[in-house]
């Protein structure tokens, strides 16, 4: 087995050189063809303007944040939105898992979603609620215990153009 090469933290506060490099991660997935909210192509002002959001939703306690970085910087990410309705305290939506294209395919996804799946446990949140438009994707949900809840088509625009379904997916987080 290889030894990965990224380590993975949770942020507190987002500085400029982190939302520089998600912003990087966020536009190489557009480019790539993922169907993540926006269209291609997605500018780097845009992007960065996305993740100053993030950024404060995570400063106000609204979201909490999952990093991965290698030598070059950011290469993944993942967050749990938290802030939710009064009568789903317990509850969390799992949003922007995103690897970015030059480590793929080596273990990460799967690593931020067990990460991210350790920080509800940590945020005291014990059902998670995702939907996705990726195949591989889903392959990472199903061997990681989410349960598929069905799929809801021409949900959203791919970002070449086209329609695509999306997917909804829960898990229970145990305590
Ligand atoms: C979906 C996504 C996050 C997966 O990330 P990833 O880091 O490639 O995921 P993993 O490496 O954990 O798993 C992907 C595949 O690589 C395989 N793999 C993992 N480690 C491996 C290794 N060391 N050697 C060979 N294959 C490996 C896994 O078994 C899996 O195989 P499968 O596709 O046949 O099921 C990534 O493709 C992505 O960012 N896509 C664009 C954004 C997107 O659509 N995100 C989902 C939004 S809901």
């Amino acid at each position: 087995m290889t030894t990965p090469t990224w380590s993975l933290r949770r942020l507190h506060a987002v500085d400029d050189a982190q939302i520089d490099g998600l912003a990087g991660v966020l536009i190489d997935c557009v480019e790539g063809g993922a169907s993540v909210s926006f269209m291609h192509p997605l500018l780097h002002d845009r992007a960065v303007a996305f993740w100053r959001r993030v950024g404060d939703g995570v400063a106000a306690g609204d979201r909490a944040l999952l990093v991965a970085e290698d030598a070059r910087g950011v290469c993944g990410t993942v967050q749990l939105v938290l802030d939710q309705p009064e009568n789903q305290p317990h509850r969390a939506d799992l949003s922007k898992l995103l690897v970015h294209r030059r480590v793929r395919r080596q273990g990460l996804g799967e690593a931020l979603m067990r990460a991210a799946e350790g920080m509800a446990r940590d945020c005291g949140k014990t059902l998670l609620v995702l939907d996705t438009a990726s195949a591989e994707a889903e392959r990472v949900y199903e061997r990681l215990g989410w349960v598929r809840v069905g799929v809801v088509p021409d949900f959203a625009l791919l970002p070449h153009g086209g329609l695509c379904g999306t997917t909804f997916f829960y898990l229970n987080v145990d305590a």
